[in-house]
């Protein structure tokens, strides 16, 4: 079996009470091997305790017990943290708390500077970087100037300038529009870097990675789940929903209308599906 790329094993993550109550345990003896190149998505509830796995394994959050390991080693070290680094990138939920610099040319070069390139190789490495995700011209904008979307893509920049061998990204379209948010996938897709996405939009996983776990008691349920379209027939009455093409504010459709959703289901039963959709999208072997 290759080596997983990061592995978690039996991580317990608690925090502490409010006066008076128990210690919460968020994450609670949680195994899992992230296998190089894997695209996967990870989904659940509010609250259930994925960020807090995405900072320990950026090594952000300590674990009270258990251990994070990277390309088959512990993580000990603050050399074998500083590699770590360099090779997981984490795209965190909110811009603000990634972008720190005057201007997108120094947040982006910040990275490969601290990596040791030289204030010139940096700097190009930004430019290059900035190119590939079409914001040439960007060097100069003051950051906390930038909208929403465009943060998210420097954001995406300077963690890419590190040429991360995976990237984590934490909800990363919840605030975009529905513009950046294709420019997101076309970007990702174009990127030769593994993957592990937490995200509430199936739709987004569905063209990004695939495959999709689900946290559930503080534990990552031990098996890949596909994301992929089906069609469908179901009424929706006036409830909001979402299509592979499109949210439908008022449910639109007349009752008993196919059409087509992404979904996460798992594959452990016999079902069936248009066929088209389905054949790019199974799960990665585990
Ligand atoms: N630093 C912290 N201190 C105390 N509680 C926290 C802290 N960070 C997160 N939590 C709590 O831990 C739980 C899991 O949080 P989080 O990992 O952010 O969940 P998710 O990303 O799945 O929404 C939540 O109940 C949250 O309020
Ligand atoms: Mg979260």
């Amino acid at each position: 079996m290759t080596t997983p790329l990061f592995e978690l094993r039996s991580v317990t993550c608690r925090y502490p009470a409010h006066p008076g109550a128990a210690p919460r345990t968020v994450l609670d003896g949680l195994d899992f091997a992230f296998a190089p190149q894997m695209r996967a998505g990870l989904i659940g509830p509010n609250g259930c305790g994925k960020t807090t796995l995405f900072n320990v394994i950026m090594g952000l959050t300590r674990p009270d017990h258990g251990e994070m390991r990277f390309k088959g080693a512990p993580v000990a070290t603050a050399e074998d943290l500083r590699n770590l680094r360099r090779g997981l990138g984490l795209l965190f939920q909110n811009s603000d708390d990634q972008l720190f610099n005057p201007t997108v040319l120094e947040d982006v070069a910040f990275g490969p500077l601290n990596l040791g390139l030289t204030p010139r190789q940096a700097r190009e490495r930004a430019a290059e970087t900035l190119d590939l995700l079409g914001l040439s011209g960007f060097e100069e904008r003051i950051t906390h100037k930038l909208s929403g979307g465009e943060k998210k893509l420097v954001a995406l920049a300077t963690i890419l300038a590190m040429r991360p061998e995976a990237l984590l990204l934490d909800e990363p379209t919840n605030d975009l529009d529905p513009a950046t948010r294709g420019r997101l996938i076309g970007i990702l897709g174009n990127l030769d870097v593994a993957l592990f996405v937490i995200s509430h939009d199936l739709d987004f996983l569905s063209q990004t990675t695939s495959g999709t776990f689900s946290m559930k008691n503080g534990r990552i349920e031990n098996r890949t789940m596909a994301v992929h379209t089906h069609a469908h027939v179901h009424a929706h009455g006036d409830m909001p929903h979402v299509h592979g093409n499109g949210v439908h504010p008022t449910g639109d459709h007349a009752e008993g209308v196919p059409h087509e959703h992404a979904h996460a289901h798992a594959h452990d039963g016999e079902h069936a599906h248009a066929p088209a959709a389905d054949s790019a999208n199974e799960p990665e072997p585990r």
